[in-house]
């Protein structure tokens, strides 16, 4: 209470101090960010991003400074990740550096200089009491936050050759990159004496190495590919990209590991993929080493190579204590000598085996030493991912992963710990499972060109078609956390860390600042339950996040590929998503289910949608999309396998499902390289004809060479593309510029606009025509149900919003009038078009056109029109029973919840339709009701 209470107290703060700006015309206000969720007992540094109103502040005209709720002034390093069109500043992203006291909430303020600056970028620095050094010699950068130097390589197979604390003590060394891979999976345990099958090991091998520093924070990148160390040959292959954040002040290392898969799926089986790093142990008795791994909520495996607790004679309370403690031991001279003329024959444990293959339970084994048996550690279900190594005396080091149970099969190995050197890994996947296994999933069933393939859409609605199915390309991005420590840390402590690699702490901005600024569209508002019928809107779209947490949970979509994903439609008779029917399982982002769950962050702000949201986009922008060849930049249609539909397509890798959180994360970098390969997606029609299965009239694609595109799905996936690259001033924004008004101006230039349906766009001079089956531009009809479902009508305002007065002519009618006419009266269609559009479906989803266009003409009856189609269009009926069923006993493989009639299709449309419809036309859900 007292925190919402201190919420609105700065929300006023805001408000008050711009209207004080404005009179004194003083140009400085300030936005408040508070932590998603609780106020973190841990951070070590942390970015994030901020909207501003248009015209207000200007890069490099700009200094930012933060002062916490308690009057501590943070260090603050800031930069420009957005642009309005007239250049002013749309986003910025913020770091703050790590610190002990950690206050509740931030007041970051703005203020113009009075003098223009010539720098582009508007990085200021406050005053620094704690910067960051990177230092550069010929072979390796290194960077020294203060609490910890961390040395990175240039070249060579080490990433990270050494971390030393501030103490001078070198905790881990030889960080480097493992893959094993073989050549062939069998098909069942008898064909596992295979003498023929090939094993390969591989590490890391460095292609570049770059860095971005500030006085907070700093960035190494490091790209290469994995190279074969040992067994059969193999080409160098898996590339990554490993971006390592440190920030000033901080004992910790934030890791973003991206892999794209450029192998070949019928023999290049990856096994085991992870990080490994060396933890020297010279000189630390074998009883001050010791093992500390993260178990289940909060719980700390907690032993010593060497252990002196449980023996037949005692050494001493104070020994015992302090060994469990993890503390260096008394001077053995002190301990009972019947102990100590006894260590050794007290056996030390120097490997440890935690193996997550599963959601719902862990194995953790120890051993000696390599040749001898293991020797079962009691286990458990859902590991944290924690895992630390080290001495009492001479420090350790901890790794982590981020939602290690969900992205199963994972593991933590530590090995050689009664050595000189020890070391641990980080499985990303865990060589203890089956290899992962990216064939298709059937052989083609004798489908024999595209009329069979058409065939068999009709009946498992699976877009089939031979060589399509290839994950080569796809890739996915695992969180990693690494921390050093001058002696071994408390179990608490540990048990601290693990809650913060698993829910690292993000600042965000009140939902009714982001509003007002309008940086994230101006499409939705803050939840309001004003009226009893918005109140019921407000618990239905409650109900949908709440249904999809725990369908993820009770359905298992876990693992390595597909966390983050959840699937497409259900099948009541089995009481199972149909997560083997064709085109029915793995959602993709069908239908913008990706904006409906952002949007909802956006207006409600909640702790649980972010994570939600968040896991959606590192899932979709990654797995199901390609990163690299010929198809680049195009997603997958929806299936069993993320990568498996024939339908690759611009509409699935819609750019505007990552620019939620790209900007959010104050520009997340990862999510920006996305961004910025997606630039290359309008390449990809001149290699693969999206309509090819279906196309009449000859057309084949080539390169540079004209392509008749859907002014919907297609157009509304490259513009998003572009107008984000404009945004954000990237390298190739007069470029992206330049294709989105010109094909604005296009589409402006149709004569019946978007109900032309397609248009021919040429990508050597960027400019979009009519369609070929209208080649004189007289007045083309094809009006889809799609077009408007993957993002258009979001795009479509944000564009018209982004370039204002400088929008071409009659774009935005075009797009009243496409809002207004797709569910007018057949006569009005005809009156307006010559024609009738027939019957077409997604009438509750294209409420939300007809909102936007009855707003934007204070078209009152539109409004009521669209209150009418969405209660009693098509999609969700007004009478469908909003609750769960339960089913259990022999009626399913576990008890689950279900709700026979919700598909994510549906959903997701009514979510984004709730939501813009009480955006734009509240009034009218009063005036509809009563
Ligand atoms: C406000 O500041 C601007 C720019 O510094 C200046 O051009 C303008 O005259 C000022 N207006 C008033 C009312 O002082
Ligand atoms: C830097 O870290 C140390 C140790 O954690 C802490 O005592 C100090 O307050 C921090 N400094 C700042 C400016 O946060
Ligand atoms: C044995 O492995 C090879 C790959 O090296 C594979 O081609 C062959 O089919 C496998 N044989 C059996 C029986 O699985
Ligand atoms: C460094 O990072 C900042 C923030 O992301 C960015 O604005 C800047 O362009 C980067 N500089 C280089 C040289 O990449
Ligand atoms: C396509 O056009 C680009 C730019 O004009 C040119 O570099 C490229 O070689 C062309 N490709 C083909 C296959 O003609
Ligand atoms: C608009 O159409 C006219 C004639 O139909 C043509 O001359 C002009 O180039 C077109 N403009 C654009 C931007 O396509």
């Amino acid at each position: 209470m007292a925190r919402l209470g201190a919420r609105l107290l700065a929300l006023a703060a805001i408000l008050c101090s711009s209207a004080s700006a404005a009179s004194k015309n003083y140009t400085s206000s300030s936005a408040t960010v508070h932590w998603l969720g609780d106020t973190p007992s841990y951070h070590s540094g942390v970015t994030f991003g901020l909207p501003w109103p248009q015209g207000k502040y200007w890069p490099g005209k700009t200094t930012f400074s933060a002062v916490s709720d308690t009057g501590n002034i943070q260090d603050l390093q800031s930069w420009t990740t957005g642009q309005w069109a007239d250049g002013s500043l749309k986003w910025t992203g913020h770091a703050i550096a790590g610190s002990d006291h950690i206050d509740d909430q931030y007041t970051i303020t703005a203020s113009s200089l009075g003098y223009t600056s010539h720098s582009p970028s508007s990085v200021r620095r406050g005053k620094s009491t704690n910067t960051i050094a990177v230092t550069e010699s010929l072979d390796a950068t290194t960077v020294n936050t203060g609490q910890l130097t961390v040395s990175f390589p240039k070249e060579g197979n080490i990433v990270v050759s050494a971390i030393k604390t501030a103490k001078g003590k070198t905790i881990a060394e030889n960080g480097r990159l493992v893959l094993q891979s073989q050549n062939w999976a069998p098909d069942s345990s008898d064909s596992r004496g295979n003498a023929s099958i090939q094993y390969s090991n591989f590490g890391s091998s460095i292609d570049e190495v770059t860095v971005n520093q500030s006085s907070v924070r700093a960035l190494v990148t490091v790209r290469g590919k994995h190279k074969l160390t040992d067994g059969a040959a193999h080409n160098p292959w898996l590339q990554f990209v490993l971006r390592f954040y440190l920030y000033a002040n901080s004992s910790s290392v934030k890791v973003l590991h991206s892999i794209v898969f450029d192998g070949d799926a019928d023999k290049d089986f990856i096994t085991g993929l992870g990080i490994r790093f060396d933890v020297p142990f010279k000189g630390e008795e074998q009883y001050n080493r010791h093992v500390r791994i993260a178990g289940v909520d909060g719980g700390i495996f907690t032993e010593a190579v060497q252990g002196i607790t449980g023996l037949r004679r005692d050494p001493g309370e104070e020994v015992r204590t302090a060994q469990y403690e993890g503390r260096e031991l008394p001077d053995a001279d002190t301990w009972d000598t019947r102990v100590t003329t006894r260590l050794k024959w007290i056996p030390t444990w120097g490997d440890y085996s935690l193996t997550q293959l599963t959601a719902d339970g862990f194995t953790l084994k120890k051993r000696t030493k390599p040749g001898q048996s293991w020797v079962k550690v009691p286990s458990g279900a859902r590991a944290e991912g924690l895992a630390y190594l080290g001495g009492a005396t001479q420090g350790g080091f901890a790794i982590g992963l981020r939602d290690f149970w969900k992205r199963y099969p994972s593991g933590l190995d530590i090995s050689n710990a009664a050595s000189a050197t020890g070391d641990i890994t980080l499985w990303l996947y865990s060589p203890a499972a089956e290899p992962l296994d990216l064939r298709p999933f059937h052989d083609g069933l004798g489908e024999d060109g595209y009329e069979d393939q058409l065939d068999a859409l009709e009946i498992t609605y699976e877009d089939y078609e031979p060589g399509f199915n290839t994950p080569y390309g796809i890739a996915r991005t695992s969180e990693i956390y690494l921390f050093a420590f001058d002696e071994t840390p408390t179990s608490a402590l540990l048990a601290d860390l693990t809650t913060y690699i698993n829910s690292p702490p993000v600042l965000v901005p009140e939902p009714e600042y982001i509003q007002e600024t309008q940086g994230l569209g101006g499409y939705w508002t803050v939840a309001n339950i004003d009226s009893d019928a918005s109140k019921l809107l407000e618990e239905r779209l409650k109900f949908i996040l709440d249904f999809y947490r725990t369908q993820i949970e009770q359905r298992r979509w876990y693992g390595f590929l597909d966390y983050g994903d959840f699937m497409h439609t259900y099948d009541t008779d089995r009481h199972t998503w149909r997560y083997d029917v064709g085109g029915y399982a793995w959602d993709n982002s069908e239908l913008s289910p990706d904006l409906f769950f952002w949007m909802y962050f956006l207006r409600t702000g909640r702790e649980d949608a972010y994570r939600f949201a968040e896991a959606l986009t590192r899932h979709t922008g990654e797995a199901d999309v390609y990163h690299i060849g010929d198809w680049k930049g195009l997603g997958t249609r929806h299936g069993v396998q993320h990568w498996g539909d024939s339908a690759k397509q611009a509409r699935i890798s819609q750019p505007q499902y990552r620019k939620y959180l790209f900007y959010l994360s104050g520009g997340d970098e990862r999510i920006g390289e996305l961004l910025e390969e997606l630039l290359d997606t309008d390449k990809t029609y001149g290699i693969l004809d999206p309509d090819r299965k279906v196309r009449t009239d000859g057309w084949s694609p080539s390169p540079n060479s004209t392509v008749a595109f859907s002014l919907g799905t297609d157009w509304s996936s490259l513009a998003a593309g572009w107008l984000i690259e404009w945004e954000r001033r990237g390298p190739r924004w007069q470029e992206a510029k330049k294709k989105l008004t010109n094909t604005i101006s296009g589409i402006a230039n149709l004569t019946n606009g978007f109900v032309t349906g397609s248009g021919l766009y040429d990508p050597e001079t960027w400019t979009l025509g009519p369609p070929p089956a209208d080649p004189k531009n007289l007045g083309n009809v094809s009006v889809s149900h799609l077009s408007a479902v993957f993002g258009l009508p979001e795009v479509v305002s944000e564009a018209i919003a982004y370039l204002g007065d400088n929008l071409p002519d009659g774009f935005k009618d075009a797009w009243l009038d496409y809002c207004y006419y797709y569910h007018a009266s057949a006569a009005e269609q005809k009156a307006r078009y010559g024609v009738s559009f027939g019957s077409q479906s997604l009438y509750q989803a294209h409420s939300r056109l007809a909102a936007y266009a009855a707003y934007e003409t204070r078209n009152t009856s539109l409004a009521l029109r669209a209150w009418k189609d969405f209660y009693t269009g098509d999609g969700i009926a007004a009478n469908a029973s909003w609750s769960v069923t339960h089913v259990n006993g022999s009626a399913s493989l576990v008890a689950v919840d279900e709700v026979e009639w919700l598909a994510t299709n549906d959903i997701a449309q009514y979510g984004l339709a709730v939501i813009q419809n009480l955006a734009y036309i509240p009034s009218a859900l009063d005036e509809y009701g009563s």
